[in-house]
């Protein structure tokens, strides 16, 4: 950055470090047509043309604002240089979740703008973690004397002075989310971004712009998270002189936030990251800091139990004793965890009752949750539950009781989803009946494993819902949900959270933050889960990825995979089952027993430690997975279709120590390091349709 003699603060670059700068390199102004100046006499200034580091329209820069303050002045404003502090460490952000570190690992630097007519500071704060090569952005506005309405306010933007870039960002749909998609930089705007009040299975808050011809290994990689839940944006904007605006922050439909004067508005914070190591090198950058930085939970570097989750293998239709069989075949197995799943609450037999209702259901379960777990962990396994905390059914106690908890607009017919509403969480007093409700049922049984669900958008938002007007409303909503999350999660510090919303719907860093594990797809199809999971990984740790092995023919899809590509494909994340054990033949039992016994030996390696996509087609795809010391390394490979005449396929490896000899069981062989990442290996020969193999390399 540099601030000009004018106190306009210019962004100078941002990229692959630098140790020292000159500033040699001076700034070149010229008069440009059509781009207005400040300065009469001065008509090579242009706020239009300079690299701004956080800027409004309205002054001269046409490309999309960073922040936009409405009040009797209108909405511009003329951002000048104040003050700046640097310290050890970093600030909490109010309210909302971020990064953090040790005062070692991280600085901040904080600078302060001033618009002297509207009497507005903006503070923006830059806390570089170095070691992990990360940087949170985020901003704080203050008003002064003036009442005024936040109308935009952008957690970063970033001016570059070129557009040779691809955009990288994770898109998709229920079922099928966070596909890896590479868009062209165009002409005009590419723009992501939810207003369905949670950041959803279609975008995520997530986008980098990598060099057109990045590689998994070689290329400059830019990427960006925003630290957030709900309604957001980001955005590529390219514009006429060939230089590009990048943005993400909280998305300004329906956003309008009043501060009185004196007041402050904190924006979520967004982390960014540079790296010049291709692909891999964003993916691993991503997964140590996440890890280290993002995931507050006690969990995060503890190894993931293999679970059985009931969904699949019974939906609503459960007893006591079925989920007993279930757990005692399991426990056979070697699963470690039981998760009970939908269903077991007020009177809930199909999606159509109960949610709100958060007491057991003794017709089910006559002896309860706790006399459930006591049997579950009588067989020597922990016991989990489901909620759905945020949603309230129309035939409830809570909604008869509570039909204004309900987001709805007065005089209007519900809208619903799943036969669902949702509760309202600007309201402080539904925020505590969840905080309440959930602890009394996390009190009453030795529960050490929750999943947090949430199967529905938000809509019939109205003028002073609640206690936020209309426009406040879906940030509120997120902040109460925060407040509950933050609450729990600090309360039952052994539980280990998972959230979930119809699989991926909001599997973002802001729910990272609080629940180290999320569910990454309803979508247990082997095949189809192949993408899902790239896409999910490619930025958010392996330890956070829940992969199931469930029944065929698929529910979602149909599909029928073989029993071993099915444990493969699960073995790439967090190893669950979700299927009806009791089921199965003696042999596919033994299958189960053997994958977890396996799953155990290579959990750390899976869980923990670096991956590497290795050379994809179409029709094939290639991982492994190297623990952090190189002892072992764990090897996938999926072909979906047989092909005729299919071309053999040579795949090699990555990430091993050259010269280390590594023992194979699978294969019975030994192999060099180097044999392996140069040579490779060939791939069996197999005539099937889905067909993979799974290769552990032991050092020797
Ligand atoms: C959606 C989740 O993604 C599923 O795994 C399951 O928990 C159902 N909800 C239960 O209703």
């Amino acid at each position: 950055m540099q601030v000009l003699e004018n106190d306009i603060l210019v962004h100078r670059y941002f990229g692959k470090k630098v140790n020292q700068f000159s500033s040699s390199n001076k700034i070149t102004y010229l008069d440009r047509a059509f781009s207005p100046s400040p300065i009469s006499g001065n008509r090579t200034f242009s706020l239009d043309t300079l690299s701004m580091e956080y800027s409004s329209n309205g002054l001269g820069d046409f490309r999309a604002a960073a922040i936009e303050v409405r009040n009797e002045f209108g909405t511009a404003l003329d951002l000048r240089y104040q003050t700046h502090r640097i310290f050890k460490g970093k600030k909490k952000l109010l309210d909302l979740p971020a990064s953090f570190a040790s005062e070692e690992e991280v600085e901040t630097l904080e600078i302060d703008l001033y618009d002297q007519l509207t009497d507005v500071t903006v503070t923006l704060s830059y806390s570089v973690f170095e070691e992990a090569n990360f940087l949170a952005r985020s901003v704080v506005i203050q008003t002064g004397r003036y009442p005024s309405t936040l109308e935009t306010a952008l957690s970063f933007m970033l001016d570059f002075p070129h557009q040779d870039f691809a955009i990288h960002s994770l898109t998709g749909r229920y079922g099928y989310e966070k596909e890896w998609t590479v868009t062209p930089i165009t002409k005009g705007k590419y723009s992501i971004g939810s207003i369905r009040g949670a950041s959803s299975h279609s975008r995520t808050p997530f986008l980098a712009l990598a060099s057109k011809d990045v590689t998994e290994d070689y290329g400059e990689v830019y990427s960006a998270h925003l630290v957030y839940s709900g309604n957001f944006t980001g955005f590529v904007e390219t514009t006429a002189l060939e230089t590009c605006r990048w943005g993400m922050g909280l998305n300004d439909w329906g956003f309008c936030w009043k501060l009185e004067a004196h007041q402050s508005f904190q924006t979520p914070e967004a982390l960014l990251s540079y790296t010049d190591r291709g692909l891999t090198g964003m993916t691993q950058t991503s997964h140590a800091f996440l890890q280290k930085h993002l995931v507050r939970s006690p969990f995060a570097n503890k190894p993931r139990p293999i679970l059985i989750n009931n969904w699949e293998a019974t939906y609503f239709h459960f007893t006591e004793e079925k989920i007993l069989s279930l757990a005692r075949e399991a426990q056979q197995a070697g699963i470690e965890l039981f998760v009970l799943d939908d269903g077991w609450f007020g009177k809930r037999n199909n999606d159509e009752s109960s949610l709100g209702d958060w007491y057991v259901n003794k017709e089910k379960l006559p002896n309860g949750l706790n006399g459930l777990a006591e049997a579950i962990n009588d067989l020597g396994m922990e016991f989990g539950l489901w909620f759905e905390p945020e949603m309230i059914s129309v035939d409830s106690e809570l909604y008869r009781k509570h039909p204004d908890w309900a987001i709805h607009i007065k005089g209007r017919e519900h809208i619903y989803s799943r036969e669902q509403l949702v509760l309202d969480l600007s309201k402080k007093e539904v925020c505590d009946y969840l905080i309440d409700s959930i602890t009394r049922v996390l009190q009453s049984a030795n529960i050490t494993y929750v999943k947090w669900d949430m199967n529905r958008n938000i809509t019939s938002i109205s003028e002073g819902q609640a206690n936020a007007t209309k426009h406040e409303f879906y940030h509120r909503y997120i902040l109460g949900l925060y407040r509950i999350l933050d609450t729990l999660t600090q309360a039952f510090p052994h539980v280990l959270f998972e959230s979930c919303a119809g699989g991926g719907g909001r599997n973002d860093l802001g729910m990272l933050y609080y629940m180290p594990q999320a569910w990454a797809s309803d979508n247990t199809d082997a095949i189809g889960r192949l993408s899902i999971q790239e896409g999910t990984s490619l930025i958010y740790p392996i330890a956070s990825m829940g992969a199931h092995v469930s029944a065929v023919p698929n529910h979602q899809v149909g599909r029928i995979t073989p029993f071993s590509t099915r444990g493969n494909v699960a073995m790439l994340g967090n190893l669950g089952y979700e299927l009806d054990l009791t089921a199965l033949s003696d042999s596919k039992k033994k299958e189960v027993a053997s994958q977890t016994a396996l799953y155990k030996s290579i959990r750390q390696t899976v869980q923990f430690g670096n991956i590497y996509r290795l050379q994809q087609t179409e029709n094939t795809k290639a991982y492994t997975y190297v623990n952090k010391d190189k002892s072992q390394a764990v090897f996938t490979f999926v072909k979906i279709l047989a092909q005729p005449e299919a071309p053999l396929v040579q795949v090699r490896l990555k990430g091993l120590e050259e010269r280390a000899l590594y023992h194979c069981p699978q294969l019975d062989a030994s192999f060099y390091g180097d044999e392996l990442m140069n040579i490779g290996l060939t791939m069996p020969h197999i005539q099937k349709d889905f067909f993979s193999v799974q290769y552990i390399f032991n050092k020797i």
